[in-house]
């Protein structure tokens, strides 16, 4: 019998023109605010990328084999209880454990199609063949979109289960993470259902080490933002001027990235016109990674219009997986 081919398309919502306008907003806002800040969207080119699979296999780096081994061990039962025929992801990368998810969903016989959903197009485009290659007749398109942005543009055919792993939710803000949650909430329908991965709560020694590895993987990412506004933004930030720095917050429940000037430094960023003064030891965030308590998560999906159906921990109670319906 003949095998038959999976078909991968890739819609990009993110032109050259909407890329540029959205990388010069948010610097002029980040650069002139004070504290000065980044939001960590940009580090994500496909450089970020790469790094960040790195640091996905530090010793350190926990968050990641958590979240594997919960998968390793609940798939089968997260795709009975979803019973979806489309799995849509967002923020993806390179779709590693996703596989795990794709490979029980086809084990219950439902499996039709994959949507990643991912700001960095080569590394979506990448990810989405290498997934198409390995599950013949999956229906593999993948969208390349600002999750913050462009939740109503995502297919909405078939029976969903959208993922959103990593503890990607950990970036946004509080208030920002309220608003993406309702949002998302309103674009689903009846019988989709939200599978979210989130760190929790933990020692701040094993917290702070994950975001400072010693090999130093986690600094070069951190100084990848300053690269992408080099090279997008012809500005001349010095990246090895700038120190890494991982801190817990722990009024807030979350780890801050920060990018510290090892002395006062004037950078142009010729693209906007702008000049920006560090002075030596200024700091400027990059980074926002939240830690959860298992019920403080429930209530802010509650709030969102949630349902919550499955609730899984890694045997450690490191890492959670919650199913949940709309
Ligand atoms: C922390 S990594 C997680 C990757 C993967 N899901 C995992 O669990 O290993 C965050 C991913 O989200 C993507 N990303 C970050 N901000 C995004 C946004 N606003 N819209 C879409 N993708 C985004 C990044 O490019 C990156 O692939």
């Amino acid at each position: 019998m003949p095998v038959s081919q999976s078909t991968v398309h890739v819609i990009n919502h993110l032109d050259r023109d909407y890329l540029r306008q959205a990388l010069e907003a948010d610097v002029r806002t980040g650069l002139t605010a004070s504290p000065k800040w980044l939001p960590p969207k940009w580090f994500y080119d496909a450089a970020g990328s790469e790094l960040f699979s790195r640091i996905t296999r530090l010793p350190e780096y926990y968050p990641t084999r958590r979240e594997l081994a919960i998968l390793q061990a609940r798939a089968a039962d997260l795709a009975v209880a979803c019973g979806a025929d489309t799995l849509v992801e967002l923020g993806s990368g390179t779709s590693e454990k996703t596989v795990l998810l794709l490979e029980a969903l086809a084990a219950a016989g439902t499996l039709r199609a994959y949507t990643p959903v991912d700001v960095d197009a080569v590394t979506l485009e990448s990810a989405a063949r290498r997934v198409a290659g390995s599950f013949p007749g999956l229906d593999v398109r993948a969208v390349c979109a600002d999750f913050e942005r462009h939740l109503a543009l995502l297919p909405r055919t078939g029976r969903r289960m959208v993922a959103f792993l990593g503890g990607t939710i950990g970036n946004l803000e509080p208030d920002a993470r309220g608003v993406f949650l309702k949002e998302l909430r309103a674009t689903l329908r009846p019988g989709d259902t939200f599978l979210l991965g989130a760190d929790l709560v933990k020692d701040t020694g094993r917290l702070v080490a994950a975001y400072d590895d010693a090999a130093g993987v986690t600094a070069a990412f951190n100084r990848n933002v300053l690269r992408v506004i080099n090279r997008d933004l012809a500005a001349d930030f010095d990246p090895e001027a700038f120190a890494h720095v991982a801190v817990y917050d722990a009024r807030h429940d979350w780890i801050e990235m920060r990018l510290r000037a090892s002395r006062d430094m004037r950078v142009r960023v010729g693209g906007l016109g702008l000049i920006v003064d560090f002075a030596e030891g200024e700091e400027m965030r990059t980074e926002i990674s939240a830690k959860f308590r298992p019920d403080g998560l429930r209530e802010e999906l509650v709030a969102a219009g949630f349902e919550v159906r499955r609730r899984y921990t890694d045997p450690a109670g490191d890492f959670t997986l919650v199913l949940a319906g709309a």
